[in-house]
């Protein structure tokens, strides 16, 4: 079934593999373009980071937005950062985590996967696939999750995208004409852990260091006794 929701359509399955594979096979045979989106009641091989699973029953919101930026690649990843803000502002009492999940009383509610197609330097098209646990979440987690019900917050898979994208338009729009500050000045508003002692697992190897916030890249800024690290990709606990 097919819905719109501002300038977004809204193509809506009962079940697929992942909604992010089905995204970006649609763009390649150009059947889907700029803002429209994938939305799955249910996954049988939702996609995670780090080629990690992502449990996908009945009920929790999963979704790919295909966007088409005129874009060179290094800017990509900002694009998961505009993605969790917007999540971010349309849930309550949330938090992000570096890079890109959402926590609730330190507890992640909410992920997103940015998957990408490049020509050269450029992008083609991006899928922003993300994952709420509304009602459900797995047991066994690298770090500890949960629901949007257990904090009292009953919504509909389709509401939830509403709300998502009442957020996210805004945020695009800004970060398309002015660029990336804006965006990391509101992710860091409420980012778990700022200024405090974490731990980063990168490659089974893990460091730590107080958490002093992010760059103009999206790079988390580690303080190590006074040595600046700059990490692009880890887990943070
Ligand atoms: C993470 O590991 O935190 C990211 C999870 C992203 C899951 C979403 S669910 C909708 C979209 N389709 C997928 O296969 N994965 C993403």
């Amino acid at each position: 079934m097919d819905w719109t929701h501002q300038d977004f359509v809204i193509h809506e399955f009962s079940e697929l593999e992942s909604t992010n594979k089905t995204a970006l096979e649609l763009a390649q045979l150009g059947k889907i373009s700029d803002r429209e989106i994938i939305l799955a009641e249910r996954q049988s091989a939702g996609r995670g980071r780090q080629n990690r699973s992502w449990i996908s029953p009945a009920g929790n919101l999963y979704f790919s937005l295909l966007l088409l930026p005129k874009i060179s690649v290094e800017k990509i990843p900002q694009l998961s950062f505009v993605g969790i803000t917007a999540l971010r502002l349309a849930v309550k009492n949330s938090v992000s985590k570096w890079p890109n999940d959402l926590l609730i009383e330190e507890k992640k509610v909410a992920g997103i996967l940015l998957e990408s197609k490049i020509s050269g330097k450029n992008c083609e098209f991006v899928a922003l696939g993300i994952g709420v646990n509304l009602i459900s979440n797995p047991s066994e987690t690298i770090f500890p999750a949960s629901n949007l019900k257990n904090f009292g917050i009953e919504i509909s898979p389709q509401e939830m995208l509403k709300n998502f994208l009442n957020e996210f338009e805004k945020l695009y729009q800004n970060w398309l004409d002015f660029g990336f500050a804006g965006i990391r000045q509101i992710w860091l508003q409420r980012s778990y852990r700022l200024n405090e002692e974490i731990k980063i697992k990168l490659d089974g190897e893990e460091i730590a260091g107080v958490f002093s916030g992010m760059d103009e890249e999206g790079n988390l800024i580690l303080n190590r006794e006074g040595k600046i690290l700059k990490i692009s990709v880890g887990d943070v606990s």
